[in-house]
């Protein structure tokens, strides 16, 4: 399905049609000067400098009362939304540094398309890597933002090549930055030959027309040497270059790029306006039975894909958010809860604007809600108003860190496990068990501060100090449901088996190069790094 036909199929009546993608970045590329410069075009907000969640966290390191204080502001910029142009956009958040975490990579399943946001002078880092996993996995288009070109960076091919070395992925540049650091001129924009001229002295964008590559205005604003290069590089693009392909990029197997300056804001608004036009609306999602649902389709229909506890211990409330994927959302309606097949009322969903939320009487297709929640959503639940279907199952994806978790106090062994069972399905945490140690769990979590979380709100919230003890593993790998884990050939010492939360098989590794060496004795065996399709 194109880009194209997926947004007339979106749902809307009267409501504008919606654009929810989440950034991906790894930290210090720039992802919070981007929001906001796309919030300034959006209105969302007047002044830079508003968006400090990310930054403010940033500082929190292991610090959780600290983290508790600024909760507030991680709640509020789950989402942010404007207006721009004719569609509402959802910028999804999904934070990075200390608290990166499942809830990062989870957020991603709440998205149409992605913005892959890469520095200059950095390149493809490890966290961009991650997440553009993800985002394969789910075969979202994803749009790439070549950051800080107003410094010197790496060389603009070398740069493409690398996406195609490290990520796979095939590029299709949109525009064409012209010198870098001092000597960046600005960016050739490819679909109108259009070029944007740069100064280093934040005066406003001056276009020139560039239809003509060797107009004399074209030459003298660049100079020889650059003028030269630019028509080098333009030929070599036309002749060697990925063209653009709708259906590529709608399948996530081509990304178009864009290269600017976040912070000088130059390149920023060539690419919302070309984002907007070529970022899918709210795409079909399935159920567990293999049956889609269109945004189209009549009645409303949604999925919790983040729980977010309200860390304030007297207000033990927690807001789960949903992501609409049919119908119309109206305040107060009811709906089945799908797990529990209680039947349930919606009031005051709430949306955020920039920094602000307010309750919303409507939701379509693509918007985000958090509703208030008494203790009854799990991640991946679904909510609909007509009939009675399940969304297909959220993935659990691989933690990076292993702990052996026990409860200090014996007493308190009913807390404790009141306690996992509650936080592992707000799912910060997964919790793995061992055959023949029932006394003590394993968790595992993306980021090493949901450990730090865990411990505090275990003692903080229910009651049981518990006890820590790190353990070697790096990674975690499903197995498929008909391997004879007996007849498995590896390295028992250091990797062990476990189950999860769900009973399915995993395995617990120390290395890579202990997974490849597993995989080398056993070549009919599958690892999965995801619990995706293995229910
Ligand atoms: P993040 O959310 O991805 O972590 O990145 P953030 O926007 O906070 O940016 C990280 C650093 O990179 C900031 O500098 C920011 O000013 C700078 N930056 C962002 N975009 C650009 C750009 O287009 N060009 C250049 N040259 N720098 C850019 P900082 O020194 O860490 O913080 P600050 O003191 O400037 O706020």
């Amino acid at each position: 399905m194109s880009a194209h036909s997926i947004e007339e199929s979106s749902a809307g009546g009267s409501s504008y049609p919606r654009r929810t993608f989440a950034i991906i970045s790894h930290p210090d590329a720039g992802k919070t000067t981007l929001t906001e410069k796309l919030l300034l075009f959006g209105g969302a907000i007047r002044e830079a400098g508003a968006v400090k969640g990310n930054k403010a966290r940033r500082h929190a390191t292991s610090d959780w009362m600290e983290i508790e204080k600024q909760r507030g502001i991680s709640v509020t910029s789950t989402v942010l939304q404007f207006q721009y142009r004719d569609r509402r956009i959802n910028i999804l958040d999904t934070p990075g540094h200390e608290d990166f975490s499942e809830d990062t990579y989870r957020t991603l399943t709440a998205a149409d398309s992605a913005v892959m946001l890469i520095d200059a002078a950095k390149g493809v880092e490890p966290q961009t890597i991650k997440l553009f996993e993800v985002c394969r996995m789910r075969g979202i288009p994803i749009f790439t933002f070549i950051n800080k070109l107003d410094r010197e960076g790496k060389d603009p091919l070398a740069l493409l090549e690398e996406l195609e070395e490290v990520l796979g992925i095939r590029s299709c540049p949109m525009n064409w930055p012209i010198g870098m650091g001092q000597d960046f001129r600005g960016i050739y924009n490819r679909t109108d030959a259009r070029f944007e001229r740069f100064t280093h002295r934040n005066e406003e964008v001056t276009n020139i027309d560039a239809t003509d590559l060797d107009s004399p205005e074209l030459v003298q604003v660049l100079g020889a040497e650059l003028h030269a290069r630019l028509k080098d590089e333009v030929m070599l693009l036309d002749i060697a270059g990925d063209p653009f392909d709708a259906n590529l990029v709608a399948k996530g197997l081509l990304t178009p790029v864009f290269f600017g300056s976040a912070i000088a804001n130059f390149g920023v608004e060539t690419f919302l306006n070309e984002f907007v036009d070529l970022a899918p609306g709210p795409t079909p999602r399935r159920t567990e039975d293999g049956a889609v649902v269109e945004p189209g389709d009549a009645g409303f229909s949604g999925f919790v894909f983040k729980i977010q506890a309200n860390m304030n211990p007297a207000h033990r409330d927690r807001v789960a958010f949903i992501r609409v994927c049919s119908g119309t959302f109206s305040r107060g309606m009811n709906v089945t809860h799908v797990r529990t097949g209680k039947k349930i009322s919606l009031s005051q969903p709430q949306q955020f604007f920039g920094q602000g939320r307010e309750i919303v009487d409507e939701a379509y297709p693509g918007d985000i809600l958090g509703i208030f929640d008494p203790g009854l959503f799990r991640i991946g639940d679904t909510l609909c108003e007509r009939g009675s279907f399940q969304f297909e199952k959220l993935p659990q994806f691989s933690p990076e860190h292993f702990a052996r978790v026990s409860v200090k106090n014996t007493l308190k062994y009913k807390q404790f496990h009141k306690g996992i069972d509650q936080l592992t399905e707000e799912g910060a945490i997964q919790v793995f068990r061992q055959a023949n140690r029932t006394e003590d769990l394993i968790l595992g979590a993306v980021g090493q501060l949901q450990f730090e979380v865990f411990q505090y709100r275990m003692k903080a919230e229910y009651g049981a100090e518990v006890e820590m003890f790190t353990l070697p593993y790096s990674f975690a790998r499903w197995l498929e449901t008909n391997v004879d884990v007996e007849q498995l050939n590896f390295d028992r010492y250091s990797n062990i088996v476990v189950r999860d939360q769900d009973d399915r098989l995993v395995i617990l590794f120390q290395t890579e190069f202990a997974i490849r060496w597993m995989l080398e004795r056993n070549p009919d065996v599958k690892l999965h790094s995801t619990s995706y399709g293995l229910a």
